[in-house]
């Protein structure tokens, strides 16, 4: 089969061209990961992408990889929980672009499984640091050159835990990636006439390399993962790259008149509810 688009494609498909454009991702370091998949495909669209971790192995990977695609990346070292880190972050981005069209927030911190009435005040502490004000520190040096320019775009990424409650120890990451959302709303709200578009990607439990880990336990296995699949109606986990295009269209000309939007990429997870089923024939029959 032929990859080169047909006629009717091309005239569409330049809309979807982020050709031109400087991205920041944070969070790309996780070879496997979703912020990961987002870094490169935005590359491969066009744009020239700079991407930050506190993981330096991994960050130095990603950007191999987004050497072969484009331009050497700019990949800096910076902890989001850290507001003089963000804003060396961004002066380098400054150097090295010169703008910023388009920020992608993905990084997260979830230590530890905690109960609810265990919880340390230091682990909640630590949860909205990453999370939370991370992103939204983020989002305010983003916002800032973006004002300047006229036009920009952030990609939040947050999480079906954000919009319905997950157990085993999750408060304080659902407590984060709601108050994310709401986030991604009111920034939406307030800078939508200022040409500054704020969208969050809503993933649902994805192949990443932490979950590949937990696949390793047979409790994990045998008992959380036949729960998980029986709330997924395509039958499988999400992997990383079921990202990259909806990145891709959020970050695009294509999507311009999408502001504010909470975009499950879940494979249905957040439109089942729990009595619901993918399982044929229904029992009653
Ligand atoms: N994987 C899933 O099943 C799933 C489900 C729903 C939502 N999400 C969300 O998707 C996003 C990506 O998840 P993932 O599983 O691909 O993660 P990942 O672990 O693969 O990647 C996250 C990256 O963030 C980096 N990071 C962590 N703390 C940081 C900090 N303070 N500053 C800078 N970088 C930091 C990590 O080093 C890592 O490289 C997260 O926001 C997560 O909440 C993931």
């Amino acid at each position: 089969m032929s990859t080169k688009p047909s006629a009717k494609a091309s005239a569409v498909l330049p809309r979807f061209d982020l050709d031109g454009q400087c991205a920041l991702v944070t969070g790309a370091g996780a070879n496997g990961g979703i912020g990961h998949a987002i870094a490169l495909g935005l590359a491969r669209a066009g744009a020239r992408v700079a991407i930050a971790d506190v993981d330096a192995d991994g960050l130095a990977v990603t950007a191999a990889e987004l050497a072969a695609i484009g331009p050497p990346p700019l990949a800096q070292i910076a902890d989001i929980a850290d507001a003089a880190q963000i804003e060396a972050l961004f002066a380098a981005v400054d150097r090295d672009c010169g703008r910023l069209d388009l920020l992608v927030n993905v990084p997260f911190a979830f230590p530890s499984r905690v109960r609810p009435h265990e919880l340390e005040l230091e682990h909640w502490e630590r949860m909205l640091a990453v999370n939370l004000t991370g992103y939204f520190l983020c989002c305010q040096a983003a916002l800032r050159r973006m004002l300047v320019a006229g036009c920009g775009s952030i990609i939040n990424i947050g999480s079906n835990a954000g919009e319905s409650a997950l157990g085993r120890g999750a408060l304080p990451y659902s407590c984060t990636k709601a108050a994310v959302h709401q986030l991604t709303r009111e920034l939406a709200v307030e800078y939508g006439g200022a040409g500054i578009r704020v969208n969050a990607i809503l993933p649902a439990q994805t192949l990443t390399p932490g979950l590949r880990a937990h696949l390793e336990t047979p409790r994990f296995r045998d008992h959380v993962l036949p729960r998980i699949l029986a709330g997924l109606p395509q039958g499988r986990l999400l992997d990383p790259e079921d990202y990259v295009g909806p990145a891709i269209f959020l970050a695009s000309e294509a999507a311009r008149a999408v502001n504010g939007v909470l975009l499950p990429v879940d494979g249905g997870n957040l439109a089942m509810n729990a009595g619901g089923s993918h399982v044929w024939p229904a029992a009653t029959e």
